[in-house]
């Protein structure tokens, strides 16, 4: 049992510095751009509604009742529910999951931290499309350079959790937020002004469902999950904070719509100037963020300044995520096995920075390295593929089974007093029947088509 946080402002921060991230602002445009746009933007804000936010409370929920990290949560609510010990397995794939993630979150932050120097250096300067290609796929071929970065950024993460200032990041999160809000507003009126902001917007918004595959739905519920940090025990751990009596589901939902609303900007930002620079296109993948913004940067008035502050927003937003990828696991190391914060944040941080290593050579050495065991796939995209598509979304439906089904209705009605009647009902009846079902099917049905297609 811990400490408990002043008020739920002070979650929302947390929460908010953990959800709002990479996912947000790198990830999200580029796997709308590979999935075809509106379709599947639809499909992701239906996730959402119906499977995020629902399961999100049911995560929080679980880590206020268990007041510890997320293991031993799962470990006290396990117990007190009469259960087999095996639920505590949504903690440690959490604490897996996390590891995962931070390897290559780690990978991708640290092309952020080199685009706050080059933009700083002057090199975009009226940039054009061909040059601000060839800068990123640069930064790609040089593993030495990438290999730089993701150590800055893997160690800069370690001194937060080590420092068990964690909750200190919140605070971050209070003048991050506001700015980074703001940055992109900026950005979207360049590309009102210079941009293709008609064909972004139709890209967006204009539903073509016949692009839509099995897979695509699998990864918009998966990106769901990532967005929002879900399924992993990071909400968890800082659900275990939160105030008693407070609102679980009016803090949730505005997590939720924070987080949307960062995506949904940042989506809106770059597509107008992908249209309107034919050389890009919005399936380009993971480097979509890097090549179409320092056009941007490089040809508005005082843009390389204004760049430059970008990415630091950015990898600030980065680095408040990555932290709450390895607190469950640090906190556990240091809860159960004694260990001191340092020694337990060297052993976590030390393994993701590891198996990081694989994710950077993706991009240059091992380029065309994809096995048949890593489902076809180079180590980034395993990664990337195993957590936010597997890993995640089954913790979620895990997650969703236990608060639904299995605690009892007397522990639910407790926790969530707060909440009016109608809203508690509502929220029972998605989580036992919607959440569940939904991520249930997707799952299947996408994991068949990929095990058992090509
Ligand atoms: N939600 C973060 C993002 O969108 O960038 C990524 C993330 C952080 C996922 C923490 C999972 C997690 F536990």
């Amino acid at each position: 049992m811990h400490g408990v946080w002043g008020n739920r402002w002070t979650f929302i921060l947390a929460a908010t510095g953990s959800a709002v991230g990479l996912g947000n602002i790198w990830k999200f445009p580029y796997i709308t751009g590979e999935n075809g746009g509106g379709a599947f933007v639809l499909v992701y804000l239906v996730c959402i509604a119906l499977i995020g936010i629902p399961i999100m409370i049911a995560e929080v929920l679980l880590g206020r009742r268990g007041r510890m990290s997320p293991i031993n949560s799962m470990h006290f609510v396990t117990a007190e529910a009469n259960l087999n010990k095996a639920w505590t397995g949504i903690g440690w794939m959490g604490v897996l999951a996390g590891l995962f993630i931070m390897s290559f979150y780690s990978v991708v932050a640290g092309w952020a931290l080199h685009y706050v120097v080059t933009l700083a250096s002057g090199v975009f300067e009226g940039t054009t499309a061909e040059e601000a290609g060839k800068q990123f796929s640069d930064l790609l071929a040089n593993p030495t350079m990438l290999m730089l970065w993701h150590t800055l950024f893997a160690g800069m993460t370690a001194i937060i959790v080590a420092a068990g200032v964690t909750r200190g990041l919140a605070a971050v999160a209070k003048i991050l937020m506001p700015f980074l809000f703001l940055s992109l507003f900026i950005l979207l009126g360049y590309g009102v002004a210079k941009g293709d902001i008609a064909a972004g917007a139709d890209f967006l918004f204009a539903f073509r469902f016949d692009k839509l595959s099995a897979e695509a739905v699998l990864e918009a519920l998966g990106h769901a999950f990532f967005t929002l940090s879900l399924g992993m025990g990071a909400i968890m751990a800082y659900g275990a904070y939160m105030p008693a009596h407070a609102s679980l589901a009016k803090t949730v939902i505005t997590v939720g719509i924070l987080d949307t609303f960062v995506a949904l900007i940042a989506g809106m930002a770059i597509f107008p100037i992908v249209f309107a620079n034919p050389s890009i296109e919005p399936g380009a993948g993971p480097g979509l963020l890097f090549v179409s913004l320092p056009i941007a940067f490089g040809n508005m008035p005082g843009g390389l300044i204004f760049g430059t502050l970008f990415f630091v927003l950015v990898s600030v937003a980065a680095w408040s995520s990555a932290v709450s990828l390895i607190e469950p696991g640090v906190a556990w190391l240091v809860e159960s096995k004694k260990l001191n914060r340092l020694n337990a944040t060297f052993i976590f941080a030390g393994i993701a920075w590891l198996l990081g290593i694989s994710a950077l050579l993706s991009f240059n050495v091992l380029s065309d390295f994809t096995p048949l065991y890593l489902f076809n796939r180079t180590p980034f995209d395993f990664l990337d593929f195993i957590t936010a598509q597997i890993m995640l979304p089954l913790g979620g439906l895990f997650i969703a089974i236990f608060v639904g089904w299995l605690m009892s209705r007397k522990i639910l009605v407790k926790e969530m007093d707060a909440e009016t009647h109608p809203l508690f009902d509502i929220w029972l009846i998605i989580l036992r029947f919607v959440s569940p079902v939904l991520v249930a099917v997707v799952m299947i049905f996408a994991l068949y088509k990929i095990l058992f297609s090509s």
